[in-house]
């Protein structure tokens, strides 16, 4: 098993739920975590709890994904800051549910623009700095409603086109990677229960009966095995099940 303890690791979404989760697990874990997000109050909370648990305090780096020239001003901000990036997580990502009445021109917007063409803007800015890395890794967290033939469910096509969208980032990107260190891998949850390193609700996790729904300690655990694999494998696509909220049934 790979060691996490200090490789420089960039989240994005990182101010709440799963996102947070996964950068107060890396911070555990060893990581020097950059927090990247929309909301620099939220960003602020999440590194004040890192530094309390782990003594660093991780920089912060405000980002809209929907907004190109946003995503330009942060990879910049990221790249002189930390010329060498080992782990990327693409996970901010946002959320609209299906409805009767139809989508806002902005929410739709948002909704391609942050996962589709953010995510790929902010990868791609940040490449240089994972080519100078020894175990550098991209994780994109996809999501089951992104695999071929998922059911629609609560989800509104838009969302559901842009999570597609992100599962052929990463494979696009693992293609073009080939033959470089850089692995890049897919997760894709279920839905979950939003819960935090910092809870109880935790711990609790570990002891879920089959039936029950998945939490963002499924991922985080998921995401954590994925990266720490010795580097002659890459686990591509991890698709977390869970009988209550798994589209498969
Ligand atoms: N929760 C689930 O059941 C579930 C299931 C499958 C997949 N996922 C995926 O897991 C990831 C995290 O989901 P979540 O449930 O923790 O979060 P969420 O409640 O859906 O919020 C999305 C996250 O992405 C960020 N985000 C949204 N739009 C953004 C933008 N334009 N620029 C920068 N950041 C933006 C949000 O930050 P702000 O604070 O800036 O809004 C937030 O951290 C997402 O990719 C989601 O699709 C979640």
């Amino acid at each position: 098993m790979n060691n996490l303890q200090d490789s420089i690791a960039v989240i994005t979404g990182a101010g709440r739920g799963l996102g947070a989760a996964l950068a107060i697990s890396l911070a555990d874990a060893g990581c020097k975590v950059v927090l990247c997000g929309r909301n620099e109050a939220a960003l602020a909370h999440v590194a004040a709890t890192i530094e309390t648990r782990t003594g660093q305090l991780p920089i912060t780096v405000q980002v809209d994904l929907a907004d190109s020239a946003s995503v330009t001003r942060a990879t910049q901000t990221i790249s002189q800051r930390f010329p060498t990036v080992d782990l990327l997580i693409n996970n901010g990502a946002m959320w609209l549910e299906q409805n009767e009445q139809g989508y806002s021109p902005e929410d739709v917007h948002g909704v391609i623009n942050a996962a589709v063409t953010g995510t790929f803007l902010f990868t791609q800015g940040l490449l240089p700095s994972l080519r100078r890395s020894q175990r550098p890794d991209i994780v994109t967290i996809g999501s089951i409603s992104a695999l071929p033939n998922a059911a629609l469910q609560s989800v509104s096509v838009p969302f559901y086109a842009a999570k597609h969208a992100q599962r052929a980032l990463a494979e696009g990107l693992r293609q073009q990677l080939a033959g470089t260190p850089i692995r890049s891998l897919c997760v894709h949850p279920p839905y979950l229960d939003d819960i935090s390193p910092t809870e109880p609700a935790w711990e609790a996790a570990a002891q879920r009966r089959k039936g029950e729904r998945g939490t963002n300690r499924d991922v985080v655990e998921a995401v954590l095995f994925a990266v720490t694999r010795p580097r002659h494998v890459s686990l591509s696509s991890i698709v977390i099940d869970s009988d209550d909220g798994g589209l498969f049934g």
